[in-house]
């Protein structure tokens, strides 16, 4: 295979497969012949896609291959821009307002301690109106989706409320070439105005005590006391807090879904964590490098000319990490695509890596670990209600989520 020559139809279309339970076959073999080669996105544009651990790593660690550029009109795509650049772009846009550390502080690891009581008591709460009904039942629905959604909620300093709503618009800003730029950004104006009332009732009299150190109101607080030329809109606030929102709720549950489905699919594993009190490090950063929750990639553009793993790349480009392949790279994990629940060391790129690494993975680890503990304290028999290989996977969606999780106890 010549990573630079596109065949007879192009280069193949890329993303490969929404299955959330086995890598596409593809990662592997153009992991071993090319760890960067050429694809077509959703768009129609040429990208490289990286899917070797090490060129992963020096994609997301190279100054010249430029994070805040993918959202620049004039650049390849990889889909369809579903939500608008400020968003996309969200953190720079807190930096260059100055707001960056005042969000960092709201999500800070110390937060976490605030986050660990708050979650048992909601998690006891989602799991006995659970168990009351008569088996099965969707664990997607009725817990993974709405634990995190309600720590989200608190974090931020919205209402802790189910919202039909809110699940069909982040359904939509977070899907894959299905919706047209108009149902886009419908889409994204309702959420908009959704969000702006939200924030204008978390800093309202009423609501102040219990929006306290959240992201709202420090960043509400932080935008009033800038100069009023550097200060951000109502509206662009409500972009960026929405976007934020958004993507660190429903990344959390993909990773939590798709770690769920391989815990049980996989004999002897959820008793196998059920022995300890609390899901063990080294099981949490496992399920975090197997989780395929990755659905398209992380995306850069090339800012010169430069050359990666043999192949030339040009100041434009639209370069692709496949952190899913990288995840699984046999040359950095033995047995890749095997869940070793003790494994060590183990240095996966979940949170990606370099400037853009997820400023939320204290959180997010919180979560993981807080969302599965009190469900192995209480299912310990929990089971799939369906052959693993009928689980059904969302075919159009940035992250990788089942339809359902039909489970028994
Ligand atoms: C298990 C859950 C999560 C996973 C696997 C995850 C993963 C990631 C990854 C891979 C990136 C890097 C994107 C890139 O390089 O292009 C990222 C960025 C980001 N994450 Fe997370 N994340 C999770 C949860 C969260 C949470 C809970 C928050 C906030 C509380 C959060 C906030 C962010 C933000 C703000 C960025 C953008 C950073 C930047 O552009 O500099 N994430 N996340």
């Amino acid at each position: 295979m010549n990573p630079e020559a596109d065949g007879p139809h192009g280069p193949p279309p890329y993303p490969f497969s929404s299955n959330g339970s086995r890598p596409d076959p593809r990662c592997r073999e153009w992991q071993r012949v090319s760890p960067v080669a050429r694809v077509r996105t959703n768009t129609g544009d040429h990208a490289w896609l990286v899917t070797g651990y090490e060129a992963a790593r020096h994609v997301l660690t190279d100054d010249r291959l430029s994070h805040s550029l993918t959202t620049h009109p004039d650049v390849p795509k990889l889909d369809v821009p579903p939500i608008p650049a400020t968003v996309a772009n969200s953190m720079k846009r807190l930096e260059d307002s100055g707001l960056f550390a005042e969000f960092m502080r709201a999500i800070s690891p110390s937060r976490c301690d605030w986050i660990r009581p708050c979650m048992a008591q909601l998690a006891d709460e989602l799991l006995r109106d659970m168990s009351a009904v008569d088996p099965p039942a969707d664990l997607l629905k009725e817990y993974l989706y709405p634990l995190p959604h309600f720590v989200a909620c608190r974090q931020f300093g919205f209402p802790p409320v189910k919202d039909a709503r809110y699940l069909r618009w982040s359904q939509v800003a977070l899907s894959m070439s299905v919706h047209s730029p108009r149902q886009l950004e419908d889409n994204w104006n309702e959420y908009r105005a959704h969000v702006l009332h939200l924030i204008e009732a978390a800093v309202s009299g009423d609501r102040r005590q219990d929006t306290a150190g959240s992201v709202v109101e420090r960043l509400t607080t932080a935008n009033d006391a800038l100069p009023r030329d550097d200060r951000l809109e109502p509206a662009e606030l409500a972009d960026v807090m929405g976007g934020l929102f958004m993507a660190s709720h429903m990344t959390t549950v993909s990773v939590l879904a798709l770690s769920l489905a391989t815990l049980l699919s996989t004999p002897g594993a959820w008793e196998q964590v059920s022995r300890t009190p609390e899901v063990p490090s080294a099981a949490l950063e496992e399920l975090l490098r197997h989780a395929l929750w990755i659905h398209d990639a992380l995306p850069r553009i090339a800012t010169e000319d430069m050359e990666m793993a043999g192949v030339r790349i040009r100041a434009g480009d639209l370069v692709l990490t496949c952190v899913d392949a990288a995840n699984r790279d046999p040359r950095v994990f033995t047995g890749p695509d095997t869940l070793d629940l003790t494994r060590s060391p183990n240095p996966h790129l979940a949170f990606g890596l370099g400037t853009n690494h997820c400023p939320g993975s204290a959180v997010a680890r919180t979560v993981v670990r807080g969302t599965l503990t009190p469900l192995l304290l209480r299912f310990p028999r929990l089971r799939l209600a369906v052959e693993p290989a009928e689980i059904s996977w969302r075919p159009d969606e940035q992250l990788r989520m089942p339809e359902t999780l039909p489970v028994r106890w």
